[in-house]
């Protein structure tokens, strides 16, 4: 809000006027902060908080100052410039990105040095004085452009790794990522080739598709394994130029087996070949992708599924993963299910137990605000499990929208009924899987209202913590859009703490520690956050504690207002990407890592590296 008084831009300002025009200004701040505060009620102080300590005080203390100097007589002239300084200062925060707690010192030093300026300058009638203020407003607005300019621009080499709060001294030799493999020894109990190259595909609506396949597929293979298998995957690159790399999504490998590129290792070039060795320890649902500019890779199918079956129980009746991607058909984003972009029909007895695996690779149907939404309809059924994670007495649901972040998991479960059951993206109207006992049949009518919450869904049971126990460490990342420079240019930039890649301070942990972060999601967009290497349980969302089943994630869908504490032990040393999963979000620096103290990295980002590790 600028409040500025006309007279003061041609200097003359009588003592009434400025009174009157301190008063109103006031006023016009006070329903501002009265109306904002109003609406971010809502929202708690994570939103609130700058407001009240940054965007009011700027233009509150020097107002008041005013009001006091003219109610004593005196002209308050520099005080209502301040003032007007104050307005423009609480404008300018209000348009850029947001840190972790309000930046008061940084703008009540601004202030300050408005008002040394506004003192020091000769008046403004003067020839003088107008040259002198030019030139000043000139060579402050370039400075900060070119400084904000270099900072952003992305290094042609950069080392992820040992840039961060909290680094601190550790005993002992640093340890390499790549000394932190799967056993390297022993017979795989299951071994795939993965071949990356250039294939079109064909859509079920016969569109076609200048994918990127793995084995001449997309979605690549389905890798299906049991649990405590010794699993072998060698990743050969026939692609014309990209480098490729595996990353296995919501699988907690060790970290020289996590796939990013030019974090745990470099990107397997033209030609090359990498293997990846891990053991399979926990069940449930995941899925692969590259890791190396992801953003454009894994759009045109460089991912599939990967499922890890109970040692015990091997699946029985129908247990289908079902992956909801957004491929890109000429310009036009195309919903379907693997390639299935129309109604596909599928026969099941009744009677059959079924398991539909929903994974999420898309990037977003919708608009960039919103999650992609499914519902199942002709059956109650069941989510079994979020992220690979059984739920603890999950109830049966009906007539709910399941929103499912990017990344993310739903194991939906029930016993096929007589008539059909639809499972279909909101987004995609005559799209969809239809179970059928005929194999014929018309999908039920869609009548879900009302989400589906994890918070409040199944029932509680022990977990290794809870949000009460004591935590190591914390730490809080806020996710905030705004003007700001990415790579040298001006622009609209979604930023971490109110940073971006590579600037983000990495967040630093020791082994064993018990980890709170605080997510927070303060832009007009959707951020589906991915930690890589752990799963956190998810302790309180939007300041409510987690009442349902334990709720453990490795994606986590935050649309925006929304903010959520997550848990998790340090037990998995290396350094971890933790990222948006809306990878164009990712490709433009929306990433940061998690980084154990003593563990280094030789690998290196940037353009001459060849590694783009979102
Ligand atoms: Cu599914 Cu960092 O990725
Ligand atoms: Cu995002």
């Amino acid at each position: 809000m600028i409040v500025t008084p006309p007279a003061l831009l041609v200097g003359r300002l009588g003592r009434r006027a400025a009174i009157r025009w301190a008063v109103a200004g006031g006023l016009v701040l006070a329903a501002k902060g009265a109306v904002t505060v109003l609406l971010l009620a809502n929202f708690g102080w994570p939103f609130a908080g700058d407001q009240v300590l940054v965007e009011i005080p700027v233009v509150l203390v020097p107002a008041a100052a005013a009001v006091l100097l003219a109610s004593r007589g005196v002209r308050p002239v520099l005080a209502v410039r301040v003032t007007a300084a104050g307005a423009f200062l609480g404008f300018f925060h209000a348009f850029t990105v947001k840190a972790e707690t309000p930046n008061v010192f940084g703008y009540g030093a601004l202030l300050l040095l408005a008002t040394a300026a506004l003192r020091a300058l000769p008046p403004i009638r003067s020839r003088l004085g107008a040259t002198v203020r030019m030139v000043a407003v000139v060579a402050l607005v370039a400075t900060g452009f070119g400084y904000g300019s270099f900072t952003s621009r992305w290094p042609e080499r950069h080392t992820m790794a040992g840039t961060g709060h909290g680094h601190g001294q550790v005993a002992g030799p640093p340890v390499d990522v790549a000394g932190l493999t799967g056993p390297r020894v022993g017979e795989p109990d299951r071994s795939f080739t993965l071949t990356a190259a250039e294939t079109p595909i064909t859509l079920a609506s016969g569109a076609s598709v200048a994918a990127w396949t793995f084995n001449g597929q997309a979605p690549g293979p389905e890798l299906r394994v049991r649990q405590g298998d010794l699993v072998q995957v060698t990743l050969v690159n026939r692609l014309p130029e990209e480098g490729v790399t595996l990353h296995w999504h919501g699988l907690d490998v060790p970290n020289a087996e996590d796939g990013v590129a030019g974090l745990t290792q470099d990107a397997v070039r033209p030609g090359g070949t990498h293997v990846y060795r891990f053991r399979a320890e926990q069940t449930g649902t995941y899925w692969y992708h590259t890791h190396q500019a992801s953003s454009t890779a894994v759009v045109r199918g460089l991912f599939g599924a990967l499922v890890v079956e109970p040692a015990a129980r091997p699946a029985d009746g129908l247990d289908l993963v079902v992956m909801s991607h957004v491929w890109p058909v000429g310009e036009e984003p195309r919903p379907a299910f693997g390639t299935a972009d129309t109604l596909t029909r599928r026969t099941v007895a009744p009677g059959t137990p079924v398991r539909l695996r929903l994974v999420n690779t898309g990037n977003n149907t919708a608009s960039d605000a919103e999650t992609t939404t499914f519902a199942l309809t002709g059956t109650p059924y069941r989510v079994d499990a979020i992220d690979g994670v059984q739920l603890h007495d999950p109830a049966d649901l009906t007539g709910v929208r399941l929103p499912l972040a990017t990344g993310g998991r739903y194991d939906l479960t029930f016993t096929m009924p007589e008539g059909p059951v639809h499972l279909a993206d909101l987004a995609h109207s005559g799209g969809g899987l239809l179970l059928t006992p005929d194999g014929r049949g018309a999908p039920p009518p869609v009548t879900a209202s009302g989400d589906f919450d994890p918070a409040v869904y199944g029932r509680p049971a022990p977990t290794p913590f809870t949000s009460s126990s004591r935590f190591d460490r914390r730490f809080t990342i806020v996710a905030s859009d705004g003007v700001g420079f990415m790579d040298g240019a001006l622009d609209l930039i979604q930023a971490f703490n109110g940073r971006i890649y590579p600037n983000v301070p990495a967040q630093m942990v020791r082994e064993g520690d018990l980890v709170k972060m605080t997510l927070i999601n303060r832009s007009r967009d959707n951020h589906p956050m991915h930690l890589h290497g752990h799963h956190a349980l998810v302790l309180s969302a939007n300041g409510r504690p987690v009442t349902g089943s334990p709720w453990w994630i490795d994606s986590l869908d935050m649309p925006p207002g929304t903010w959520f504490e997550i848990g998790f032990r340090a037990d998995n040393p290396g350094l971890w990407m933790d990222h948006c999963h809306n990878l164009e979000h990712a490709a433009a620096g929306m990433m940061m890592h998690l980084g154990y103290e003593g563990v280094t990295t030789r690998f290196e980002t940037g353009s001459a590296t060849g590694n783009q590790p979102e």
